[in-house]
């Protein structure tokens, strides 16, 4: 219903009900109802007899009406779930997709039961941090998705740059950390025809609200939020909004072979320039991390020569004597 639409049009004004019954094509009971259910999705709404119902405060849930609130992409969260609790966002995501979702359609969930993290690993995601996933189209073959999770990563920075202050570091492949812990993760799921990429599912968990109890024990001293870093809660409606235009500027550049962000990657690189070892495919291999080739690869100076490795673990890192 457009209820909430007309509410937002007289911004701190009282609207009457017979205006929105007008509206909305609605009677006055069903503007009562609507009014009750937005109230029970976290909208404060006053009601006063003869004057009519006045907003006062949306709720900081990524439901759609609040996300397309002041949106200005063209394709990226253009269509959107909001899902209070799911398993997780990809696998719902992927399903959309099967069933000819367009690129750009974003899932989003306050709570997943069964989060998923790369390598089979499972991803905590409690109420209060940003669980999302997105369905690309590219034109694509598998072997080219690297840079597409990196691209991702920079987006995500430069939301929360823009939103809070704060720009947390990318640990390659794709992950965001900040004091050495981690604050985000991505994981990219294809489907489709070896060479040709049908869907890529693009999920993204950003701890933004968790407290120290949020974590158990023996993940406190790997992981962090938003709110743990800067001291106070952080919005997480614009976080969302403002990754996904800065998501969507960087993808459709990459189309036109702008490969820019792979530079801002390695200027905020928590990896570039250390001693790290890289678990990758069982093996691993230790060297200084170099820079990024062009297609989102790695390179590691070592005891060998210069080594190319296309998507791992960087197990450990240390500063460089
Ligand atoms: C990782 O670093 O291991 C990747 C974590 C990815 C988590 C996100 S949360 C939204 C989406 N749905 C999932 O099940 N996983 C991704």
């Amino acid at each position: 219903v457009d209820l909430l639409a007309a509410l937002r049009a007289a911004p701190g004004e009282f609207v009457s009900g017979r205006r929105l019954a007008e509206e909305a094509g609605l009677s006055r009971a069903a503007i009562w109802k609507g009014i009750e259910e937005l109230r029970a999705r976290g909208y404060v709404i006053e009601a006063l007899p003869h004057r009519g119902y006045r907003l006062i405060s949306a709720p900081d849930r990524p439901y759609p009406e609040e996300i397309w609130d002041g949106l200005t992409t063209v394709r990226f969260g253009r269509r959107a779930i909001y899902l209070p609790s799911v398993g997780s966002t990809n696998d719902e995501a992927k399903r959309l997709a099967a069933a000819g979702w367009p690129e750009g359609t974003l899932v989003v969930a306050e709570e997943q039961t069964a989060g998923k993290g790369r390598l089979g690993r499972g991803w905590l995601s409690p109420p209060g941090g940003l669980w999302f996933s997105l369905i690309l189209r590219p034109e694509l073959s598998l072997a080219e998705l690297g840079p597409l999770t990196i691209l991702a990563a920079v987006a995500l920075r430069r939301a929360i740059l823009a939103e809070t202050g704060f720009g947390p570091l990318v640990k390659w492949p794709n992950d965001l950390v900040a004091n050495g812990k981690k604050l985000a993760g991505i994981l990219a799921e294809a489907g489709g025809e070896l060479g040709r990429v049908e869907a890529v599912i693009l999920g993204i968990g950003l701890n933004v609200n968790q407290d120290e109890g949020d974590f158990p024990p023996p993940l406190r001293p790997h992981a962090t939020s938003l709110r743990l870093l800067l001291g106070r809660p952080v919005a997480r409606v614009p976080l969302l909004r403002t990754f996904l235009a800065h998501f969507e500027e960087l993808y459709l550049g990459e189309r036109e072979g702008r490969r820019d962000y792979l530079v801002e990657a390695a200027a905020h690189s928590a990896t570039l320039g250390r001693r790290v070892r890289v678990v990758t495919g069982g093996a691993a291999v230790e060297g200084t991390a170099l820079r990024l080739d062009p297609d989102g690869a790695l390179v590691l100076r070592t005891g060998e020569g210069t080594v190319r490795i296309l998507t791992g673990e960087v197990e450990e890192v240390r500063a460089e004597e």
